[in-house]
């Protein structure tokens, strides 16, 4: 297992209030897996993947990445792991705006402190992702497609253990969404890379080979597919 949530909780406080976003979840990722979270607006999907992502922690249970309790990991040690184990795919791309594609890749490799060859591995997460004639344009200068492709190459070029996906299609048009979801998919199935995502898309969950659904902070299925 990489990663595990085990009786977890998360509550917001409102006021006097307290919002629960998850209710007692238990579910972990394999190695391989290609997962989609599901689940009506509020159900606590992006809760959920920012807790399994150590973006976050939680109100009470367990996070456990590759078995370890993250609880027990300070903050500056939690921030390293997180950089060298997890990439992360957002909904608006969260590109730098002011740096080229290949230098916002190569950050992702600074960041982890994982500094041998770099300009070759920038360079071919790139081209992986079909962007070799676009290294040294920056976000504004690329559609939203290809700037989810720069964010692609950025979480793959670190070889995580899961790349984490909140919505990824959510801001492309259908031939792009599907498009990017084709390009995870054959990472999955050729490299072995461990996607996990969240969405509403229906073309998204289809494409899914282990679907989590969740409502109102609870998972109430967990559907595999050959
Ligand atoms: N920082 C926060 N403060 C207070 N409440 C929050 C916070 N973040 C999320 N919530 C609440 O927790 C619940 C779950 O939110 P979450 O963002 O996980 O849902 P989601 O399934 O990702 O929804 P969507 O499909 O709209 O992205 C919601 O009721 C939301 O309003
Ligand atoms: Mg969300």
């Amino acid at each position: 297992m990489i990663c595990e949530l085990v009786d977890v909780t998360k509550e917001y406080p409102m006021g006097e209030l307290k919002v629960v976003a998850l209710a007692g979840v238990s579910v972990g990722v394999d190695a391989g897996e290609f997962t989609v979270f599901a689940g009506p607006s509020g159900s606590g999907k992006s809760t959920a993947l920012n807790l399994i992502g150590c973006l976050d922690r939680p109100s009470s249970g367990k996070v456990l990445l590759d078995g370890k309790d993250v609880a027990t990991l300070a903050d500056e040690a939690l921030g390293a792991v997180r950089a060298r184990r997890i990439g992360f795919i957002f909904q608006s791309f969260n590109l730098i705006p002011v740096l080229t594609a290949a230098e916002n890749v190569d950050l992702a490799l600074r960041l982890a402190g994982d500094t041998e060859n770099r300009a070759a591995r920038v360079e071919k997460a790139l081209v992986d992702v079909g962007l070799q004639d676009y290294l040294h344009r920056r976000p504004s200068q690329l559609s939203g497609g290809q700037q989810q492709r720069v964010a692609i190459a950025r979480a793959l070029v670190k070889k995580p253990a899961i790349i984490i996906a909140d919505e990824p299609t959510a801001n492309l048009d259908s031939t792009n969404g599907e498009a990017i979801l084709e390009l995870m998919r054959e990472m999955n199935e050729r490299d072995g890379v461990t996607f996990l995502f969240s969405t509403h898309d229906p073309m998204v969950m289809s494409r899914a080979r282990r679907v989590v659904k969740l409502k109102d902070g609870h998972v109430v299925g967990d559907e595999r597919r050959a």
